[in-house]
């Protein structure tokens, strides 16, 4: 089975043709940084507009890079939701009217569970697994128990890590986004000079909250203004240490709450941009060694968003079955429980 994806969910014009034996064909990706760098943040109507410039050529580049036409593809899946309305809207009707034109399956994909799906493309993995998805938008540990089929069983209740990473780089006067760039600045700096707090420490559960962190950083570079180079360091190291304090303590909660239900799956997986980090992959790394799992990572441009994703979410759906009705509609918020797609 050959399937064609589309994202537009954010930032990030994507396609990519991928096939049921986790071959990634082509693929094509547009990202709009130094569209949004300016504004410190994703501006949604530029972020749209841009996308109904770009889908098109997307989608054209990643067919004039490969020998395979339209023809060869037997389904066309773009992503539904969750995130910006007018982005999906560009790739969620462009998928239809590639779908109407062809006569193939449309499959209207949420955005997470390609995420979580994305380890099963680049590794083989096998259903059940334990996944932590760390993005800019969403944390949460996941049971990945088949497609569309997860069960959350722990949550950010206030900021989503990548956020934090933003937020934090940003009072450093770090680019946008910063996650990657305060794990640069961290590497010089001394991650035991200032102490953060670590929300729900000690509590039960695997329910993450960053946004006392986020304060306690302010305060903390507010206090030492004008920041020297080597405060900037030490600052960035010291929240990359409290995250991954953070990280460990909720990832051995999550890892009991999961094996009781699954004793014998030991796979755990990440996914999601800050799943690029190598600080935070170290750490998963130790306690999955630490519980006897194996830990899986995609490769940095399959943990943030790509077309890839999307086209092999559409094949383990349609491999289902699955076809999704033209009436679905762009969803800014879809749940990832109780997921039809
Ligand atoms: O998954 P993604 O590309 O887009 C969303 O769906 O949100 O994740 C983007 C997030 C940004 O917040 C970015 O700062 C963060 O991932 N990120 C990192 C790193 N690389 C990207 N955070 C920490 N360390 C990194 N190396
Ligand atoms: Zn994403």
């Amino acid at each position: 089975m050959i399937v064609l994806g589309i994202e537009t969910s954010c930032d990030e014009t994507a396609a990519a043709i991928v096939n049921s034996e986790h071959k990634i064909l082509s693929e094509s990706i547009h990202s709009q940084l130094d569209t949004h760098r300016k504004y410190l943040g994703v501006v949604p109507e530029l972020a749209a507009r841009s996308h109904v410039d770009l889908c098109d050529k997307i989608i054209m580049d990643v067919f004039n890079k490969t020998d395979f036409t339209i023809k060869d593809i037997d389904a066309i899946a773009a992503t539904a939701g969750p995130g910006l309305i007018g982005g999906l809207l560009v790739g969620l009707t462009t998928a239809k009217a590639i779908s109407i034109s062809t006569k193939k399956p449309f499959l209207a994909i949420n955005h997470l569970d390609a995420h979580a799906l994305t380890p099963r493309l680049t590794n083989k993995i096998e259903f059940p697994y334990l996944l932590l998805l760390i993005s800019g938008g969403h944390t949460m540990f996941l049971s990945v128990e088949g497609p569309g089929k997860h069960i959350i069983i722990g949550n950010t209740i206030d900021d989503a890590l990548g956020e934090a990473y933003d937020k934090t780089a940003r009072l450093l006067g770090l680019g946008y986004p910063g996650g990657a760039e305060l794990e640069k600045l961290a590497k010089s700096g001394n991650e035991k000079r200032f102490k953060f707090p670590r929300p729900l420490k000690g509590k039960k559960g695997c329910n993450f909250s960053f946004s006392g962190l986020k304060t306690s950083v302010r305060q903390t570079a507010e206090r030492n203004a004008p920041l020297s180079a080597q405060v900037k360091a030490d600052i960035a190291a010291s929240f990359q240490y409290t995250v991954c304090e953070v990280i460990a303590e909720k990832m051995r909660n999550a890892i009991e709450i999961f094996s009781h239900k699954n004793p014998d799956s030991k796979i755990i997986a990440a996914a999601g941009g800050v799943a690029s980090n190598l600080y935070i992959k170290s750490t998963l790394e130790n306690i999955a060694q630490e519980g006897g799992f194996a830990f899986i990572v995609p490769p940095s441009k399959y943990c943030t968003d790509n077309g890839a994703m999307i086209a092999w979410a559409g094949i383990e759906h349609r491999l289902l079955g699955v076809k999704s009705d033209y009436a679905f509609d762009a969803r800014a918020r879809w749940s990832l429980e109780g997921l039809k797609i």
